[in-house]
């Protein structure tokens, strides 16, 4: 009988290889203008299922390292999604609530969302300048969300996206904030040593997230420090909400998640083994 295990697992390698070795990607994509520029310009042949190998499939990725981390807040009323691409997540947030909103960047990525769930008359989908929420209305949002998109964002764009979140999220809600950690772990004289930072903004961090969030008003609930394939923890999740006229501010439990290819390793496991049976799916 064959043995597999996660790390022996095929993991198909297409576009997304040469895309790691863009010199800027590895270095950090930049401001809200090389974003633009850089995901205007990005080949969306797989309309982001690349960035799911490591878990073998977005589903895995989903209901195995996002849905426990979200679980709390879901489902709800409406939901906000900062920066889904070209919908990768959204398939599985849709479900999930009554109402969604989904604002991006990038006109193509707004494009093809609008087409692809077309069908989905709870869904809006909003091209954006990288930075305001004006289309979102007032104390309307039950949940915000973001996934692997901001991690690329600098400090500048968290700290605005923080500021409208403190007017856009009804008071009691939360947000899910998924940022770059690199300007409180970075140090240059190891950049060497590093294997691929995968963009990350060089000078956004948790520290800055929590200044931010303070200044915008909002209550800061948890950070999860995540070392995303490097030794470093580059990655982090701040969860926020906007207080109530009671709410005590609550002392942020800061954690560390060193083993974070663990996790997408056992998930790698679980699709090696469950995952081919239906193969039209493929990384969906
Ligand atoms: C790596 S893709 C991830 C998309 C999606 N979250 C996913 O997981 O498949 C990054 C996305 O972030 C968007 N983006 C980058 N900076 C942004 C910003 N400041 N505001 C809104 N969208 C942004 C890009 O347009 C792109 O669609």
């Amino acid at each position: 009988m064959g043995r597999v295990d996660g790390a022996r697992c095929p993991i198909p390698t297409p576009a997304w290889l040469s895309f790691r070795t863009d010199a800027r990607y590895k270095a950090g994509v930049g401001d809200i203008k090389d974003n633009s520029e850089f995901w205007a310009a990005y080949d969306w042949a797989e309309g982001g299922t690349e960035w799911s190998q490591a878990w073998g499939a977005t589903r895995l990725l989903f209901h195995g390292s996002l849905y426990p981390r979200i679980a709390a807040f879901v489902p709800t009323g409406h939901l906000l999604e900062i920066a889904p691409g070209f919908g990768r997540i959204t398939e599985f947030l849709l479900p999930l609530c009554d109402r969604y909103s989904g604002v991006d960047l990038t006109e193509k990525c707004v494009a093809n969302c609008r087409q692809r769930y077309a069908a989905e008359s709870k869904a809006t989908f909003w091209q954006n300048d990288g930075a305001s929420l004006d289309m979102i209305e007032d104390s309307s949002v039950d949940f915000a969300f973001t996934w692997d998109s901001l991690v690329h964002a600098d400090d500048g764009a968290l700290r605005a996206y923080f500021g409208e979140l403190s007017k856009k999220l009804k008071p009691g809600a939360f947000a899910f904030m998924h940022h770059s950690n690199l300007g409180d772990v970075l140090d240059p004289a190891e950049i060497p040593t590093y294997r691929d930072l995968h963009g990350r903004d060089s000078g956004m961090s948790a520290t800055k997230a929590r200044g931010f969030a303070d200044e915008a008003g909002l209550h800061c609930h948890s950070q999860e420090l995540m070392n995303w394939g490097e030794h470093i923890l580059k990655d982090c999740i701040t969860v926020v909400s906007r207080p109530t006229a009671d709410s005590v501010a609550p002392s942020p439990q800061i954690t560390e998640h060193n083993r974070f290819i663990d996790e997408t390793g056992n998930l790698l496991r679980v699709h090696s083994i469950y995952g081919g049976h239906d193969p039209n799916r493929g990384h969906r």
